[in-house]
């Protein structure tokens, strides 16, 4: 939540950092501001709204700089306003700061610095901080390095700050606990986001912060600290990601793009670990621990949202084709609940963004008592991957739009290739089975193209139903968690109310909300439990609710049932959800863009989700 950039060197602070929060938007889009720091002192524009919105109100200022930080704000503490938009003030005016995270003890920071005569001008926690900051400053006499340092000695909660001082005009002081913090490490130049996009075309060579860390960032100098104000040696690692990957390339929306790109990551999902042919899957960060997990009394897979239902029908696979007790948690949940947890037990956490709050404390959780941690995690570098023992990425690139698409078919991949190692090392899958598997396994990404060019049939279906009030997704098996994340998607992007359901358990309640205006989705590709699922259509059907299915290509009784169908190609039922999810997305966006609605950034949604 929120999106952080910062810049120290001898170009044009502004534009860069105007850029990189337009490339952060999927972090948070309440309001935008910035703080630049030439020799005419300290400047700072906010707004209610997206970056372009601030843009467009400051055309025609001061925006000289070679120093500045930028926000892009997900609302915590204090409604979406300008008043509220960071950057922040200090009452003095000397300092300013952004920041993305929560301060739990905000409240008791601020009755102190009320009792000593402090004002605050927004209602933020953040506000708070840095007055607090401030006044250690002041009574201490000390340099605001020593200040942040005490400061957040004080502090509960999770935090990425960036702060700047007016008496060190080319100076970025930066903390992380709990979010995550890049920094650019360029010629004489410094570049800082909350993820590397901002630095893309400046700098390769970036350094991740840790937890814990501060960091003191001039044009040619980084020195990275602890808060016992001891040296760290900064560990700069090379990024792999190249700008094309962020940009639309052509599409309307980030999301339809991602969709459309499903084929190929999949298909570099499985290049270099799957090989059909010799019967191999190689993934070494799963590898080292393959003991554990074929000898674990369970495996807990710890997710949220979409990467929740990657972890639902991974659950089905695993106990098919493994044997192995599975549970899925919601992670927010889990770190809770003080669960039972041994040594032994494997944790698998699925996570796009790899910086989920939610998700990252309750891995932190599991491993101090002992779990094995394996991440499957799609940024590379982030908070989930590195406090993971192993694991293995989705390579899906970078997922922009808020709705998380192309990540959840790579985490199916990556899951499935995980349970059939397993499952053949233990001994629990036939060879026979094993390699036909792996046969289909690599023929998706073809399978999933085949499916987007029936994008305007489901165009079509999307004009047709974008008015109805509410969707029921119905499904059984391995397709009941592709209905919870067809609702999710459907929910999310044209704010309809949407319900996921098992197919059978639909009666035993929701069946009540069936009528002639209400649209029933099925998940309905041949598999085990197909005429069951018939069955279902044809209770819907008796009481006039409209049928839309997702069906095999070639099935013609759910065809007659159905007033509209999405067809996929045939496919074995394990594998199945990574094809039957595809009409889905698609009738999402397409009823969320005939709804009008702002697609790739839904309203009160972020893509990274680092608060609780
Ligand atoms: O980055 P993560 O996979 O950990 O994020 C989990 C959820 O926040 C995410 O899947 C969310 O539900 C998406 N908006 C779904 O489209």
């Amino acid at each position: 939540m929120c999106g952080i950039v910062g810049y120290t060197g001898p170009r044009e602070a502004y534009p860069i950092i105007i850029k990189g929060l337009k490339r952060l938007e999927y972090r948070g889009y309440d309001s935008t501001g910035v703080a630049l720091q030439s020799s005419t002192g300290l400047k700072v524009y906010k707004k209610k709204g997206k970056v372009a919105e601030l843009e467009e109100s400051i055309v025609g200022k001061d925006l000289h700089a070679n120093v500045g930080i930028g926000h892009t704000r997900w609302a915590t503490h204090g409604e979406p306003s300008d008043r509220n938009a960071h950057p922040h003030q200090s009452a003095s005016g000397k300092l300013a700061m952004i920041h993305n995270g929560i301060i739990e003890n905000y409240t008791q920071l601020k009755k102190e610095l009320v009792s000593k005569g402090y004002e605050f001008s927004s209602d933020t926690d953040t506000e708070v901080l840095l007055n607090f900051i401030e006044e250690i400053k002041k009574n201490n006499e000390c340099s605001l390095e020593e200040a942040v340092r005490v400061a957040l000695k004080r502090v509960t909660g999770a935090y990425v700050i960036l702060l700047l001082d007016e008496d060190n005009p080319d100076t970025i002081i930066a903390a992380r606990k709990g979010s995550p913090l890049v920094i650019g490490v360029g010629k004489g130049e410094h570049f800082l986001g909350s993820d590397a996009s901002p630095m893309l075309e400046y700098t390769k060579e970036v350094v991740y912060v840790n937890d814990y860390e501060l960091a003191i960032i001039k044009p040619d100098e980084l020195i990275l600290k602890n808060l016992g104000n001891e040296k760290i040696t900064p560990y700069v690692q090379k990024l792999d990601l190249e700008l094309a990957a962020i940009e639309k390339g052509g599409y309307e929306h980030f999301m339809l793009k991602e969709i459309f790109e499903q084929p190929q990551t999949i298909f570099d999902c499985l290049r270099g670990r799957l090989d059909a042919e010799a019967g191999t899957i190689t993934m070494s960060g799963i590898q080292q621990y393959a003991d554990q997990i074929i000898n674990a009394n369970r495996i807990v897979m710890v997710a949220c949202g979409t990467s929740w239902h990657a972890g639902l029908i991974a659950e089905y696979i695993f106990e098919e084709l493994c044997r192995i007790n599975v549970e899925v948690e919601y992670a927010s949940e889990f770190r809770y609940r003080n669960p039972v947890i041994n040594k032994g037990d494997v944790i698998i956490a699925i996570s796009q963004s790899g910086e989920t709050a939610d998700t990252l404390v309750a891995i932190d959780n599991a491993k101090e008592k002992g779990a094995i941690i394996l991440g499957v995690v799609n940024v590379v570098g982030s908070s989930i991957a590195r406090t993971s023992h192993g694991g293995a990425y989705t390579h899906a690139g970078p997922e922009i739009g808020v709705a998380s698409t192309k990540a959840f078919t790579a985490q199916l991949a990556v899951l499935t290739m995980i349970a059939l190692k397993v499952g053949y090392m233990k001994g629990t899958i036939s060879q026979e089975r094993y390699m036909h598997l792996l046969k289909e396994l690599n023929e998706i990404p073809e399978k999933v193209a085949w499916t987007l060019k029936q994008s305007d049939a489901v165009k079509a279906i999307a004009e047709k139903y974008k008015d109805a009030r509410d969707f029921l997704y119905l499904g059984r098996g391995y397709n009941f968690p592709v209905a919870l994340e067809g609702a999710l998607k459907l929910k999310e992007i044209s704010y309809i109310h949407a319900e996921g359901y098992p197919a059978a358990e639909m009666k035993h309640g929701p069946i009540a909300l069936v009528d002639k205006d209400l649209p029933v989705v099925f998940v309905a590709t041949k598999d085990t439990y197909h005429e069951k699922v018939v069955s279902n259509m044809q209770e819907i059907k008796a009481r006039k609710g409209m049928v839309i299915s997702v069906i095999t290509e070639g099935d013609e009784v759910s065809t007659e049932l159905s007033n509209d169908v999405m067809i996929v190609p045939e496919a074995d039922e394990i594998l199945a959800p990574m094809l039957s999810v595809i009409p889905l997305q698609l009738l999402s966006y397409y009823i969320g863009v005939a709804k009008g609605c702002d697609v790739d950034k839904p309203r009160n949604l972020a893509k990274s989700v680092t608060v609780e």
